[in-house]
């Protein structure tokens, strides 16, 4: 990501490269050389929100913007992290690890994939970690699932444990709903983990079938602009449980295991038989959601990238009007960028505040960010930080250069 228009940096400062930060991280808390340094991304999803837990189809692409984790093993079974948003080191053993939420804060999420690799039967060593990061948090761009990827990715090599790359999300996923306890789907594990760089993954959450899809933005003079719209994030923990309820509940009364198995040509039908329209509403945004996804890879396949933009635009009324997940602040990004030529717009990730992302034609791009900050600057909200993603790939081990 390069930074397209003026205002703070979401990101940490590039000066010093996030691996040197954790390696650094490592040697002076720990005085020692890591055995060896983890990379995972962040992530955004170019399209398909709210379908993963409903068993359905999402594309996101990961960032070059990444969490490292250096570590080593240790001979009994204890693990310290240390990170450099903190001044202390987080310290656990056996028991804190055993009862899941007993750690907190960003050590939750590291103690919550020790926790989820026990419980599936795997002789975890214990661990020395020191994590930097250039995601950034709260922003919706995964930072939790870059964390567990890298230190889950991390502790297997470490034990060289037989655990293969597409098992691995479920289990990261694990660690933030039971340990961590967030109600979250797979994507963001899926997409830190699996994807590979030039390409979106076009993920099946009902059977994690992926098929990696070439998205080669600078072939077809575009480019995805990323906007963090710095809304802070109201209730989004409480709404996310309620939408996932609600969907479950439509479910239920459809007679389906999953919103999934409703078809985009049955919605009408489907419709016509629940009982009020907040739930109709919840139900056309999966449904319908499902399909542009569909549609969205079709033409990916067909190289015709320029036309998936009115498929985005339609993703973002959707989640404005049937499943109301978006913001004022999202909601603005999203008309400045069409108002200033982006192809389309939508909120990316969970909702209520995040990010959006814009399609839009390279030479375009600078005047689509300096919109999205005049109207920012109209409406009174913070200055939005505006950068440009390409895709990049997944978590990796590092090579290492003593
Ligand atoms: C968050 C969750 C994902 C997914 C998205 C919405 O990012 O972690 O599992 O549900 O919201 O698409």
């Amino acid at each position: 990501m390069t930074p397209a228009a003026d205002g703070p940096a979401a990101a940490a400062p590039a000066t010093t490269d996030v691996a040197d930060r954790a390696t650094a991280a490592f040697r002076s808390g720990y005085d020692e050389q890591p055995a060896g340094r983890w990379a995972a991304p962040g992530r955004v999803n170019l399209i398909g929100e709210h379908t993963d837990y409903n068993d359905g189809f999402v594309l996101p692409f990961a960032l070059p913007l990444r969490t490292v984790v250096a570590a080593s093993p240790r001979p009994d079974e204890h693990w310290t992290v240390r990170s450099e948003i903190a001044d202390q080191p987080v310290d656990f053993g056996t028991a804190e690890v055993d009862t899941p939420g007993r750690v907190t804060g960003w050590g939750g999420y590291v103690a919550g994939v020790v926790w989820a690799l026990r419980e599936a039967g795997y002789a975890v060593p214990g661990a020395r970690l020191a994590i930097a990061s250039d995601v950034p948090l709260g922003s919706g761009l995964s930072s939790s699932a870059a964390l567990e990827a890298a230190v889950l990715t991390a502790l297997v090599d470490l034990a060289g444990l037989d655990l293969p790359t597409g098992r691995r999300p479920r289990l990261a996923q694990r660690a933030e709903n039971a340990y961590v306890g967030a109600p979250t789907g797979i994507m963001d594990q899926s997409a830190v983990i699996r994807c590979r760089a030039g390409h979106a993954l076009f993920l099946d959450c009902r059977d994690e079938s992926v098929e990696h899809i070439p998205f080669d933005l600078d072939a077809a003079g575009l480019a995805i602009l990323v906007i963090d719209s710095r809304a802070p994030h109201r209730h989004a923990d409480g709404e996310y449980a309620s939408r996932r309820a609600a969907c479950e509940r439509a479910a239920a009364l459809l007679g389906v295991p999953a919103l999934r198995d409703v078809p985009a040509a049955d919605l009408d039908d489907a419709l016509g038989r629940l009982p009020d329209d907040e739930t109709r509403r919840r139900v056309r945004h999966v449904v319908t959601e499902n399909q542009r996804v569909l549609d969205t890879v079709a033409l990916l396949r067909a190289g015709r990238v320029p036309e998936i933009g009115p498929l985005l635009t339609a993703s973002h009324a959707s989640m404005r009007d049937d499943f109301e997940i978006t913001v004022p602040e999202v909601d603005t990004a999203v008309e400045a960028a069409l108002a200033a030529g982006a192809l389309g717009a939508r909120m990316t990730g969970g909702g209520f505040g995040g990010c959006v992302l814009a399609l839009v034609e390279t030479d375009h791009s600078e005047a689509v960010a300096a919109a999205v900050t005049t109207a920012y600057a109209e409406r009174g909200f913070p200055t939005p930080t505006t950068l440009t993603a390409l895709p990049a790939p997944g978590t990796t081990r590092l090579p290492w250069l003593p």
